[in-house]
This record gives C-alpha cells, structure tokens and sequence, in this order.
C-alpha cells in the first residue's frame, strides 16, 4: 500500500540488515507514522502481544519472522529446544488468530529439514519471506474474486455507489499488504466502480475508526466512521448493499470467529435481507474445529482498554477516563457468527459457502 506516494508492507526485513525485522507500530496511527526494529524472538512476542501488529494476518507474518529471529538466538547445541520453547512463546500471546499458531508450526516443520544449523536458519528465512509473500498474494487475490461480487451490486445499481459495511480493520494492516475484506474494495475503487464504505468504529480498541478509516483515506475511498451500534439501522433503510468483513479463525464448517460485535452485525444483515460476506486467506482456516462457539478460544483483554479511550489533544495523543472510577469492565476481543448468518466465503481459490462440503470442494488437500 501507498503512503504519501512510497510503498509499505506491514512488516519486511531492514535493508543491509537481515537480522532485522521492521513493522509500523499500529499503536501509533492514526496520529503518527513510527517503524519499529524487532531484533530478537522475545519483540517479535510482545509485538503481537501488546498489539504493536494485530490482524489475523500480520500477527501469522510476525509469528513466522520471530521464530526466524529465534534461529539467529538459538545455540548451536541446544537448537531444536530453543525453536520449541520460541514457537510456545509465541503462540502464548493471542489465543484466537489461528494464523499464529499455523505460522509458528509451519516453520517448526521447515526447519526440521535439515540438520545443519546455518541451512536451518536459511530455511526459517526462507519460510517467513514465503509466509508474508503468500499472505500478500493470497489478499490480492481474494480481491479479484470479491471484486465480481462489488460489480454485480454495481450493475444492479446502475453504478450507484456500492454501500458497504465492515467492522474492525481487516485491512492492509491486517496483513502483509492489500487485507482480506478491503481487497475487493480496493480493486473496485482501482476499477473505477463507485463504492461508499461504513466503517465500524469497532470499540474498545477502535480499529475500524483509527486503522480502517485511516486506510481508506490514504486510497482516497469515500466512507464515513459510524459508532458500533448504528450499522443495524443502516440496514433497516436500504443503506447498506452488502457486508464483508474480515476473520481470526473460520472452522471447516463454516464458523467465522471476528472481532467481537461482527455477530451482531451479521444477525441484523440476515434479519435484513442484507449479504454477509467473510474474506479469508486459507491460513485462517481451522481444519480441526467443527463447531466454532463452543471450540474457538476468545481473547479477554485487560479491562483498562474499555474504561479508557485515546486521542489527539493539542498536538499530542493523551489518555482519559471515560467510565466511574471503580466501576469494572469486561473485555471479550472476538465473537464467533455462526456459518447460517454467512452468505459466501471469499478466499485466495475463489468464492464457497460457509459450509464444510462447499470449503472441502476448494480445499480438497483437507478432506481427510
Ligand atoms: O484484535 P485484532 O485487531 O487483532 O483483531 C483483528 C480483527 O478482528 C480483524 O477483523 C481480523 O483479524 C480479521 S482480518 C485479519
């Protein structure tokens, strides 16, 4: 993605230094533009930990180049353990993307392929470059895919702008470029076809407000910021054509496990006559889980990003107490919306139900 003209993945290895791995630092937007240097496992975690990277995606690249960091740590006589240990570690930082652990396991597996340490650190290498190559393709394509459904509402529309609702940020910020449920936005708006974007505000982190609107902005994407609860009137009132929102972990059945609020959104777009679609690269698939509310594991975050909220005042980002003081708060990060609510799946091989016979045509490789 372009910004102010220069092109940005979310997390690339430094040029002239190959120990180093840079990401832009989401805590910071959209007020201001840092990069960050992970130099050891132990960043790469607390990256992904304290959300510097989030986004099923992002958080599956950085997995993949911290275990690569880990190979540059290890000792030479104690390599195997240490990878384990550095794979535990990070896949104890956020329980619902299943991109994480996929990521960790698919180097795990990489690197036992040879058993000298210089080739194993190439290999770790190798496999976190492929890992953000392929996220980065895989988002592209699910945009060309997304894009016929954008068109069609198009057509329909006689080239009325497209409305269309998403919640949190499923962005490029997301991933590794492109996102997952903007990619059709984007190659629409690239395509010329008209779009308008609802974005959610998505509290308590706001990822919708500060991240997606931020986005959109820079591609030059009309689109306005709504507060959490107001996409169901929109629904009611024709004013929304569709939803596409973005996914953590989809059970092979079809089970979408979102940032928390997309279930309510999904029930007000079925009781709508309004299609929900979910845009996912294969990684977020969860080939061993059949039932998504009682199987995915939800995030509870600390209660301090409920009661507090963020913003620029006079020039500087400043925190502030929004509830009574005392007054507790929960914080459960994702909710699962089951398959039923889903209209169509959208992923890097084209476009399927949310059901398991529909996402096993696509994915043959997983039918045992
Ligand atoms: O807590 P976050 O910001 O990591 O949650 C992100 C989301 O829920 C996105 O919608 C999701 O990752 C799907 S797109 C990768």
């Amino acid at each position: 993605m372009n910004i102010k003209g220069k092109h940005y993945r979310t997390i690339w290895v430094k040029k002239n230094d190959k120990r180093v791995i840079q990401i832009i630092d989401q805590r910071s937007l959209p007020h201001k533009f840092v990069v960050e240097n992970l130099k050891f496992v132990e960043d790469a975690a607390q990256a992904i930990k304290d959300m510097h990277v989030r986004g099923a995606g992002l958080i599956g690249a950085t997995a993949g180049y911290g275990m690569y960091l880990a190979s540059l740590q290890a000792p030479k006589n104690n390599f195997n353990a240490f990878m384990a240990r550095a794979g535990k570690q990070l896949k104890n930082t956020r329980p619902t993307a299943v991109n994480l652990a996929w990521a960790v396991d698919r180097q795990l597996n990489a690197i036992k392929q040879s058993k000298n340490i210089a080739d194993k650190i190439k290999i770790a290498f190798e496999t976190a470059n492929n890992i953000a190559d392929e996220d980065a393709e895989y988002c592209r394509m699910i945009g060309e895919h997304g894009l016929k459904i954008i068109k069609a509402i198009s057509r329909r529309k006689k080239g009325a702008p497209v409305n269309i609702l998403t919640h949190c940020n499923a962005g490029w910020l997301a991933f590794v470029d492109y996102g997952s449920a903007t990619a059709p936005i984007y190659a629409a708006h690239d395509a010329g076809i008209k779009v308008h974007i609802w974005v959610d505000e998505t509290r308590p982190r706001s990822q919708g407000a500060k991240l997606t609107a931020w986005e959109l902005l820079n591609h030059g994407v009309p689109h306005h910021i709504i507060a959490d609860n107001v996409g169901g009137h929109l629904m009611q009132h024709k004013m929304v054509d569709m939803c596409i929102v973005g996914t953590d972990r989809t059970t092979y059945t079809g089970d979408v496990a979102n940032k928390i609020g997309t279930y309510l959104k999904a029930l007000s777009a079925k009781a709508n006559g309004v299609p929900f679609y979910v845009a996912l690269p294969s990684s977020t698939f969860d080939w061993k889980m059949r039932d998504g509310v009682k199987e995915i594991p939800i995030e509870e975050r600390g209660s301090e990003e409920v009661v507090y909220m963020d913003g620029l005042h006079n020039g500087r980002v400043e925190k502030v107490l929004i509830t009574p003081k005392g007054s507790p708060a929960a914080n459960y990060g994702f909710d699962v919306t089951p398959a039923k609510y889903i209209t169509e799946l959208i992923t890097e091989r084209g476009i399927c139900k949310a059901n398991a016979k529909s996402i096993l045509n696509l994915y043959p490789e997983h039918k045992s």
